[in-house]
């Protein structure tokens, strides 16, 4: 497998609002795109920042898995999205080197990317997310 880019960086914030304006103020970030996904219990926004992207991601809830994160850690770096040709191929590849995955399968991500996560363990404790395109 090789991942051909960096598609975003994944930032959990406390203020999504606030975070929106800090980084199109200091930056010169363009908003992309923003959802609530009640499902994942997040409401997140993407920006484009050059030819890059930041996604930044506030929690709807504690019990929610970046609720979980920012009690834990507060705001901070949540994880790295690698855009690889094809995410299926993808982890069936990396499961066959033992490679520790948090989704077995591809799944419907933000902003109706098809995304897996790996798991922290696996990539020296950054969250890796695969993603199909975009
Ligand atoms: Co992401």
């Amino acid at each position: 497998m090789e991942a051909r880019r960096i598609h975003h960086l994944g930032v959990a914030v406390d203020d999504l609002d606030a975070a929106v304006t800090t980084y199109e103020r200091v930056l010169g970030a363009r908003l992309e795109h923003r959802e609530t996904v009640p499902d994942q219990g997040v409401e997140a926004a993407s920006l484009r920042v050059g030819e890059g992207r930041v996604e930044l991601l506030a929690s709807l809830g504690e019990d929610t898995p970046v609720g979980k994160f920012l009690a834990k850690r507060g705001p901070g770096m949540h994880h790295v999205a690698y855009e690889v040709a094809d995410v299926r191929s993808a982890l069936t590849e990396l499961a066959g080197e033992g490679v520790e995955l948090v989704d077995e399968q591809p799944r419907r991500g933000l902003f109706g990317l098809e995304v897996a996560f790996l798991h922290p363990d696996a990539m020296d404790g950054v969250l890796a997310e695969l993603v199909a395109h975009g």
